[in-house]
């Protein structure tokens, strides 16, 4: 549950801010990630948080609407005491995030906090609203001298994707965020970082002296990285209409996870060293000419589908805030390669939607076939001898394994593949209890950067992303819808990697 870096000590004293304290990731995500905390003992005795938000209501009010819907979002590890004991620690204050007044309000709210629960003048603000807001209420909160670090205090900010639509909004928000906090002061969550699997990752490469020696365009022969979704649009029709499954996870998610995937050892186990490689292998990814992204792109928008003849899914132009002629995409998959020595010639592969048959997330390392199959003769009648796959399996059945040839006993010589499996369930208890913000606030407590997104690694995954953005926007889609919702996504994807001999593992 936490990251790699982190020891077991309890964070810093600190009050935590949330503006948008009555939304939905405030009451589903954050405050369930405080509690989980707390219950671990890895929160000191001095801290708060503070709520801020348009809705009026006192922190009595708010104490009470949040616990009564705790139990179902913390899940089995509930505990009525412990909510009690610590729920004075939560306050609420109605505010403008455009009014200035508000913020000399929150000064002296803090300062009252800091009184009452000890708290040292450690301010960590979390900004759960929309991103429009992000620019304002930094700039706000400079204008309020609430982003000055001084006397030994800290003052940090965290935001979660999206960050920008598109490379220039980036760079402007970049360039927003900058004339208020330092770079050193934000915390840019991507809430895949926070997952214990794709922390694993690292573990898996840098932490075991076999695999790295093996992890190169000598033995690897392709990497697929699937991030599938059984669901559909759900409620977020106005902002999923505005960014589609390219924004939406591509440029954060997939390129994060493909970054652990591919990057080089760091020198050291320091924020910065690790977030240096990141940045690195994402900048050497070969850009795409407008030629490419007709070639190496595919989109994809599910349609209407009955499944097992009971079950009626909608086609997305039909979901409640849909445009009936919807250009947005709801899947995307690519095919990218990475300029470096070490993936000369590998191609990856990744692929993202909605409405897929089932809901995974995983990454397939394709091994090359031995270079000299002396079996063949042998294998005549049996001629498909599968290569070997590692498969890195992100989400749910957290875990990894290694499928294999091994020989079928018998007197013939005929073989078969066999799996060796690794489950987090067979080895650790604690393996499922986290949503991975308990992680990220937990480290941004303590100031650990590492699994936060630099502002230089947000915009060079929106360089690489602009051109099919842009040939995208020229070219609108003609073959929406072009996938049933529940199936595996578009014939045009599997003809990506058939065009290389390989095919999607599903
Ligand atoms: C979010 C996207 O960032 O990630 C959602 O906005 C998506 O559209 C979600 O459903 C997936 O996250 P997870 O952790 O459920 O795989």
């Amino acid at each position: 549950m936490r990251s790699l870096h982190s020891s077991s000590a309890t964070a810093a004293p600190a009050v935590i801010v949330i503006f948008g304290a009555a939304g939905d990731l405030t009451k589903r995500k954050l405050i369930p990630a405080l509690f989980n905390l707390e219950a671990q003992n890895l929160l000191p005795s001095q801290i708060a948080m503070v709520g801020i938000d348009r809705v009026a209501m006192n922190s009595d009010t708010y104490r009470q609407t949040m616990g009564s819907d705790m139990a179902s979002y913390v899940g089995n590890g509930f505990e009525q005491n412990l909510w009690d004991d610590n729920v004075d620690k939560v306050y609420y204050m109605p505010g403008d995030f455009r009014d200035p007044d508000s913020y000399q309000q929150l000064k002296t709210l803090l300062l009252e906090v800091d009184n009452e629960q000890g708290t040292p003048g450690n301010y960590l603000f979390y900004l759960a609203t929309p991103p429009s807001f992000f620019g304002i209420i930094a700039s706000e909160l400079a204008r309020a001298g609430l982003n000055e670090e001084s006397e030994g205090h800290w003052r940090r900010i965290i935001i979660e994707k999206p960050f920008g639509s598109d490379l220039q909004s980036a760079r402007a928000l970049n360039a927003a965020l900058h004339e208020s906090f330092e770079e050193h002061q934000i915390y840019r969550i991507d809430h895949y970082l926070g997952k214990e699997t794709v922390q694993n990752m690292m573990a898996y490469r840098f932490g075991n002296g076999t695999v790295e020696p093996i992890w190169n365009y000598r033995y690897i022969d392709h990497v697929q990285i699937t991030v599938a979704e059984s669901l559909g649009v759900e409620d977020r029709a106005s902002y999923y209409e505005e960014a589609g499954a390219l924004r939406d996870m591509i440029a954060n998610h997939l390129l994060a996870v493909l970054s652990i995937v591919a990057m080089e050892p760091p020198n050291s186990f320091d924020a910065d060293a690790i977030r240096d490689e990141q940045t690195k292998v994402l900048k050497a990814i070969e850009p795409f000419s407008p030629q490419r992204v007709l070639t190496d792109t595919v989109r994809g928008q599910y349609g209407e589908a009955v499944l097992d003849n009971t079950q009626h899914l909608h086609a997305y132009r039909d979901e409640p805030g849909i445009a009936s002629d919807s250009k947005t995409e709801t899947y995307v998959a690519l095919r990218l390669k990475i300029n470096s020595w070490r993936w000369a010639g590998v191609p990856f592969y990744l692929r993202t939607g909605k409405r897929m048959h089932d809901r995974y997330s995983e990454v397939v390392i394709q091994y090359k076939h031995a270079p000299n199959m002396m079996f063949r003769g042998a294998l005549k009648r049996h001629k498909n001898v599968e290569p070997d796959r590692l498969v890195l399996r992100i989400q749910p059945n957290e875990g990894i394994s290694m499928q294999f040839n091994a020989k079928v006993p018998g007197t013939e010589f005929k073989m078969s593949q066999v799996l060796m499996d690794f489950d987090y369930d067979d080895y650790f208890e604690e393996s499922n209890t986290a949503s991975g913000y308990e992680t990220l606030i937990y480290d941004c407590l303590c100031g650990d950067a590492t699994l936060f997104k630099r502002a230089d690694n947000i915009e060079v995954c929106w360089e690489f992303l602009q051109p099919i953005l842009d040939v995208w926007k020229s070219l609108p889609p003609r073959d929406f819808p072009n996938y049933p919702a529940g199936s595996n996504g578009p014939e045009e994807a599997d003809d990506l990697l058939a065009r290389d001999g390989f095919h999607w593992k599903n």
